[in-house]
């Protein structure tokens, strides 16, 4: 069967933005939404940790001081699976590109493959609000410490690549704050435009 698809096509994305701005969560609804999936490099990094491989024994430590694992790293998990069958007809990356570098790896990558993404999708979400959607999870790397790091790595080194993709005419901001269900909808509003 034909897999689904916004009106405008949108199939190849990306979801940029802070930790905790809920690109996890909008990410997951809109893949089963247009049946392609949700590539969460920060989910893929943990189940490697918890399965201890090679690569989750390397990150673990730096993702547990809520810094960013290294761009030749990063470059090798992203194309192995951007190479996977089941990306073919689109996907979500979500948490990849968050550096310069990744930038450009993502554009090279999805050029070997013959391919380009079609949108770029930031959440804005108040400073405090983020601290607390984080902290209500629990997971690991949530404690107040280690989220105030990895907002400052985000301001330092994943919110310039906003102005990358504005741009290049690609950027697609949303109102992340409200519901779940209310940003879902700003969202799709906003991806049809
Ligand atoms: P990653 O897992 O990507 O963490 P993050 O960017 O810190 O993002 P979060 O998962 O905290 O937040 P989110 O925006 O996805 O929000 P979510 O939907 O979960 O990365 C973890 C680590 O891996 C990094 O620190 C780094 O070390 C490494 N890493 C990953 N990618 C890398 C890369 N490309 N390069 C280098 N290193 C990399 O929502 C958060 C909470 O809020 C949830 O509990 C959710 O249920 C809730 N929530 C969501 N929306 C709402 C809403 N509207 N109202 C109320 N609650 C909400």
């Amino acid at each position: 069967m034909a897999a689904a698809e916004d009106k405008d096509g949108n199939r190849r994305l990306v979801f940029l933005g802070a930790p905790g701005s809920g690109k996890g969560t909008q990410a997951q609804l809109l893949a089963e939404h247009l049946r392609v999936p949700a590539i969460s490099t920060g989910e893929m990094l943990r189940a490697a940790k918890a399965a201890g491989t090679p690569l989750g024994r390397r990150v673990g430590e730096i993702m547990q001081k809520g810094l960013l694992v290294d761009d030749d790293t990063m470059a090798d998990v992203v194309r192995d699976r951007l190479s996977q069958d089941d990306a073919r007809q689109g996907f979500i990356l979500d948490g990849y590109p968050r550096t310069a570098v990744q930038v450009e790896t993502l554009e090279e990558l999805l050029h070997e493959l013959g391919t380009e993404i079609d949108a770029v999708v930031t959440l804005h979400v108040d400073e405090e609000e983020l601290l607390q959607r984080a902290l209500a999870r629990n997971r690991q790397d949530d404690t107040e410490e280690i989220i105030r790091e990895r907002l400052a790595v985000y301001h330092r080194q994943t919110e310039p690549l906003v102005a990358h993709y504005r741009q290049a005419g690609k950027l697609v901001e949303v109102d992340g704050m409200g519901t779940v269900g209310e940003v879902a909808r700003r969202l799709t509003e906003a991806l049809a435009r």
